[in-house]
């Protein structure tokens, strides 16, 4: 067993719900610093809530989570994210009545005082479409250029830890090149990020270490060689 001490971010045995309802029976991950780490499994397996349990959005009832060494089981959600947590949420809620730069500069901080932080500039190097539609309401933008706004913004936060939900969810191909491309550049940069998708083929090429969750429970875990090997005895779990 590994010291928890040793993680970036380490989810154990955690259990949610919402109000009588157990959506989480023991979901576990771990997130090394500069790790590259997936979350998956079928609709309503339970991804979102943890995602919600780790941000203390949903507090757990049962679990700890630990980042950066502190245990932030109890905290409150904005404590957690100024702790550098940046988060793409499932329905990206970018602010549809700002602009794309006043969504990008609305929450930009760098609180922890990284070095090299996160620019304008930088985000539309890596997306120079928002460059393009910098003038643009969130409101009309299409769900790809709200998927990149999503990430901009957060990554203006300077996070240590980046996680998405769905991260390709509802995008065109093209575009979901895009955000793939987009992710192995972060992860070349040393940034630790966390994906939940559907799509496994560039998973499997991007992440580290995968973790699979069914019935809210974390019920597989493994790396890329072994997620390939196991594909086909883990098919229903993933519901490829
Ligand atoms: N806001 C909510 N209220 C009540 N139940 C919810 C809510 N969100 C999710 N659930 C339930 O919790 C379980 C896990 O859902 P979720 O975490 O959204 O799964 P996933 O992200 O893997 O699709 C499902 O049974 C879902 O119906
Ligand atoms: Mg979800």
């Amino acid at each position: 067993m590994k010291n928890q001490h040793t993680h970036l971010l380490q989810a154990t045995d955690l259990e949610s719900s919402y109000g009588d309802s157990q959506a989480l029976f023991g979901a576990s991950l771990a997130i090394e610093e500069g790790e590259f780490v997936t979350l998956l499994g079928r609709n309503g397996m339970g991804k979102t809530t943890t995602v919600r349990s780790v941000m203390g959005i949903m507090t757990p009832h049962r679990g700890r989570v630990f980042f950066a060494g502190q245990d932030i089981t109890q905290w409150p959600s904005y404590q957690i994210a100024r702790l550098g947590i940046g988060l793409v949420p499932e329905q990206r809620q970018v602010f549809a009545n700002l602009t794309v730069y006043e969504n990008l500069v609305a929450t930009a901080h760098n609180r922890l005082q990284q070095k090299d932080p996160w620019t304008l500039a930088r985000v539309y190097q890596l997306f120079p479409r928002l460059q393009e539609r910098v003038g643009n309401l969130g409101a009309n933008l299409s769900g790809g250029e709200q998927q990149m706004l999503a990430i901009g913004r957060a990554l203006m936060t300077n996070p240590r830890l980046l996680i998405l939900d769905e991260a390709t969810e509802g995008l065109a191909p093209l575009v979901r090149q895009e955000i793939w491309e987009c992710l192995s550049t972060l992860k070349n940069s040393g940034l630790s990020v966390l994906v939940i998708d559907k799509n496994i083929v560039p998973l499997l090429r991007l992440a580290d270490t995968h973790y699979i969750l069914e019935n809210g429970r974390t019920i597989w875990q493994g790396s890329s060689p072994s997620l390939l090997e196991a594909r086909h005895e883990l098919k229903e779990s993933l519901g490829v």
